[in-house]
């Protein structure tokens, strides 16, 4: 069974990340927003953002290795999600994670939360 997420960037609660100019092209940064541990990804100049938390066994997913350009693969037992819209692609995942709304506002990456999280008032 699939349970795919993925935030609505209309109603969602922007927040405020890092400089853009922080997190260059491969690079990821892990960060935590609202009390909910999140990676944002920049893949070849676009940031993508997905929570940081395996569907498996909810260890923390975003420190594996990026392989064939836009697939994590998780650390603890190899279930590979798709950064860019939070995905499952293989066991023993098989419940997609989150995935969020980014966009940079004034040089400022700010990445999208359901409208339950507290706002940002930064
Ligand atoms: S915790 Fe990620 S594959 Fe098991």
């Amino acid at each position: 069974m699939v349970s795919y997420k993925q935030i609505d960037p209309t109603t969602a609660i922007y927040f405020s990340v890092a400089p853009a100019s922080e997190l260059s092209n491969g690079q990821r940064m892990i960060v935590e927003i609202d009390g909910e541990p999140l990676a944002v990804f920049n893949i070849a100049g676009t940031f993508y953002a997905i929570a940081d938390v395996c569907s498996h066994d909810d260890g923390p997913v975003a420190e594996g290795d990026l392989q064939n350009e836009f697939e994590i693969e998780c650390p603890r037992h190899g279930a590979r999600f798709d950064v860019r819209n939070g995905k499952v692609l293989s066991f023993p995942a098989i419940v997609d994670i989150p995935a969020y709304p980014v966009k940079v506002e004034d040089g400022q990456i700010r990445v999208g939360l359901p409208p339950t999280a507290t706002p940002d008032h930064a």
